[in-house]
């Protein structure tokens, strides 16, 4: 069956930051944010970046030649390597509408999240798969809009 070009789809990947990465995450994250935005509302593009223990994971989806073009631009990106794509596929709906990109990192202080993906309590990135990878960012995307709600608020 032909996919429909305007249809959702939806791509999930891990990497490893480079260590110069790594050693000034806040700033290089903001520095990456900064410049996905725009981007991504221009082609209808939104998303999740996680960072986690070295590693990057994000969601991206949009329509299929948008999500495409923006992973393979990603993937030539020196700020990280060891791109695998975890799942990929058409998507029924939006799953991070509110943002054309997010990051969020994952702390130690997060343990409960991490615990729920691996029994041993770490993060462990060879666990990670289609079903889990989702569980994973949707539970983060829950949190982000819940402090977004809090800032709203207090
Ligand atoms: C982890 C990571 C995530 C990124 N996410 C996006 C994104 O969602 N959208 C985007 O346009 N660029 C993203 N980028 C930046 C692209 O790799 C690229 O630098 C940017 O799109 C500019 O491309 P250009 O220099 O070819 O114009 C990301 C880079 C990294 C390292």
């Amino acid at each position: 069956m032909a996919h429909n070009p305007g249809a959702l789809y939806r791509l999930f990947y891990r990497s490893r930051q480079t260590p110069e990465v790594s050693a000034d995450l806040d700033f290089q994250v903001q520095q990456i944010i900064g410049s996905s935005i725009s981007r991504n509302r221009s082609v209808g593009l939104t998303g999740l970046l996680l960072t986690v223990q070295g590693h990057f994971i994000q969601a991206l989806e949009g329509n299929v030649a948008a999500v495409r073009a923006t992973y393979a631009r990603i993937a030539m990106d020196p700020r990280h390597r060891d791109l695998h794509i975890i799942a990929q596929g058409p998507a029924g709906k939006r799953l991070f509408g509110d943002w054309n990109m997010c990051a969020r990192s994952l702390a130690p202080s997060d343990k409960a999240i991490l615990e729920v993906l691996d029994s041993k309590g770490g993060f462990n990135k060879e666990a990670l798969t289609a079903a889990t990878v989702e569980r994973l960012l949707t539970t983060v995307a829950t949190i982000q809009s819940r402090t977004a709600l809090e800032a709203l608020v207090s």
